[in-house]
């Protein structure tokens, strides 16, 4: 059987959540972030749909080299920024723009001849306690990256939000007042809100704004819904019906015989399981759906397949589509029986689903 898994990848829902951050943050420009593949929909693509962004985000080196082949003209960052010597000659080659997160990467910009387009993001630890330069230390890495000569006036400054996500937790608004306190004599641009901090707090908005799962139709944060935010999904997750099997009542199924019937049901196999990214721990009666109907794992999913109880009125058929997440069941949702949340069940889709961009002829 050939593969029956599909990711569905709505370029027009993705526009539309673009056109969102837009409204929410009018006075900014975007930095679409599209790292880990963005967030799990296929780099290429989601970028060249993404024209109108203003500049791009990625993590990794070898994203923001591909990304450059792509998109010759906008700001490209790179959120970790650069390891050694060859690796920022090539960044800047490229016309890439690192993130200077630590000292050891300022010793190497003093050392290097630097091109006069160079621009860099110093990134500030405001609260995350992950990335960035110390707070305290701030001044002397912006002093320092300054007196480069190549880089005046090229040094714009980010942090990076830990609470945003949690509308009540005193920590963003500490961070936006450092964040504002810190930077307020640095005449530069600046940017400090995620999709939960463009969505919550105007006062971050600041010259860039840096939207990531948001952009994917997804809520940022957990109390209030993706359609609260007017977001549209754009990865539906799909497989099919492989077989359609009457289980009587008190038989069991699937491995370690996790689930017993408690009637005689129809049981139909569905061709997904972890070796797709579906997570195999994913809590009994999770849904999915069949013809807009909700339907209900049952048994331990496994590597190609999982189990979904019918009920005896059902007119299914072998080669009928399921969907697992997207458009009429919130991957938030599914991610939440995970145990997990969204931003890793879309990154985890693995190489073995066909993804079908839609529509196809899109200008891209
Ligand atoms: C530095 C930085 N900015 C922005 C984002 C986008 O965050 P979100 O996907 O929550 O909008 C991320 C994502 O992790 C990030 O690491």
């Amino acid at each position: 059987m050939s593969r029956v898994a599909v990711a569905t990848i709505d370029l027009g829902a993705l526009k539309h959540n673009l056109s969102i951050v837009r409204k929410n943050a009018p006075h900014s420009k975007i930095l679409a972030v599209i790292k880990a593949n963005a967030y799990g929909h296929g780099l290429e693509t989601v970028a060249k749909a993404l024209v109108a962004a203003d500049g791009f985000a990625v993590a990794h080196f070898e994203e923001a080299i591909t990304l450059r082949e792509i998109d010759k003209d906008k700001p490209i960052i790179l959120l970790q920024g650069f390891a050694d010597e060859v690796e920022l000659a090539l960044l800047l080659s490229h016309s890439i723009e690192p993130v200077i997160h630590s000292f050891y990467q300022i010793d190497i910009l003093e050392k290097l001849e630097l091109p006069d387009t160079t621009n860099v993001w110093l990134k500030i630890d405001t609260g995350m306690n992950r990335l960035g330069i110390a707070h305290l230390e701030m001044l002397t890495a912006w002093q320092r990256l300054n007196a480069i000569e190549s880089l005046k006036g090229r040094v714009k400054i980010m942090s990076h939000f830990a609470n945003a996500d949690d509308k009540s937790h005193a920590g963003t608004e500490e961070q936006i007042l450092l964040f504002q306190t810190l930077t307020m004599q640095c005449n530069t641009e600046k940017s400090l809100a995620n999709s939960a901090g463009l969505l919550h707090w105007p006062d971050s908005h600041m010259d860039w704004v840096r939207p990531g799962i948001m952009l994917y139709g997804v809520s940022p944060c957990e109390k209030e819904s993706a359609d609260s935010f007017e977001l549209m999904p754009v990865m539906t997750l799909k497989s099919r019906i492989i077989a359609i099997n009457q289980i009587q009542k008190d038989e069991s199924i699937g491995y370690g015989h996790i689930w017993k019937a408690k009637q005689d049901t129809p049981i139909a196999v569905v061709g997904i399981g972890y070796g797709d990214g579906y997570p195999r721990h994913i809590k009994e009666n999770t849904p999915v759906l069949i013809n807009k109907t909700r339907y209900q794992i049952v048994g331990r999913v496994s590597m190609d397949m999982l189990c979904v109880e019918l009920n005896e009125n059902h007119n299914f058929n072998v080669g009928d589509e399921v969907v697992l997440w997207g458009e009429g069941l919130p991957v938030e949702e599914i991610a939440k029986q995970a145990g997990t949340i969204a931003y890793e069940l879309l990154c985890q889709v693995t190489a073995r689903v066909k993804f079908e961009y839609i529509p196809k002829a899109f200008g891209i």
